[in-house]
């Protein structure tokens, strides 16, 4: 079941947890300053909160009408819970508000469990960029991207003439 859930933008005192956070999720991910940067640069920056603590984490970039998911994470413990679908729901729903008619994003070719988050959530894909990622280990090859995208009204090209 998925757990009670409050969401929030990010402050800079939320920065250092919040990249503790992230690091645990995602080891070759955002470090404290990407955080920092992204705050200064005016991302929106999303915190999932449960009780006291965050859980999980968002960041999303505008540009014109058009949005960038950037980053999305989930404290180990917590994945496979269902906070990644609703942050990445809570995420989409501040960049329609912004008036973002379309969102993109990039994954690496090898992570399934975050492709079938965004499958989920209407992203398909329609591009790759070849070993565009650093290897997650020594010793391993550089990583495709998956360049996905989805409108954030869908039902409007769906709707019959
Ligand atoms: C990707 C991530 C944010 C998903 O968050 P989450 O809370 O685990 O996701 P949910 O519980 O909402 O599940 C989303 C989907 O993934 C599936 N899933 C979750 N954990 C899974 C697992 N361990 N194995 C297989 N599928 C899994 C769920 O079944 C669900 O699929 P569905 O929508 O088809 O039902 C989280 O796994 C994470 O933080 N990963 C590390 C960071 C990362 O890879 N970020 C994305 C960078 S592009």
């Amino acid at each position: 079941m998925t757990p009670a859930l409050t969401f929030r933008s990010a402050c800079p005192s939320d920065l250092e947890a919040l990249a503790q956070l992230a690091h645990r999720a995602e080891p070759t991910g955002w470090t404290l300053r990407n955080f920092q940067d992204a705050l200064k640069s005016g991302y929106d920056v999303l915190l999932a909160c449960s009780g006291e603590g965050i859980v999980g984490y968002s960041v999303t970039m505008m540009v014109v009408d058009e949005a960038e998911l950037l980053e999305i994470g989930v404290e180990p413990e917590r994945q496979g819970q269902g906070i990644g679908t609703r942050l990445l729901a809570a995420a989409l729903a501040r960049v329609t508000e912004r008036a973002a008619q379309r969102v993109h994003l990039e994954v690496r070719a090898g992570n399934v469990v975050a492709q079938k988050l965004y499958a989920s959530a209407g992203f398909t894909v329609v591009g790759r960029r070849k070993a565009y990622y650093r290897p997650l280990a020594a010793g391993q090859e550089r990583e495709d991207a998956l360049l996905m995208t989805r409108l954030t009204h869908p039902e409007i090209v769906r709707a019959p003439l």
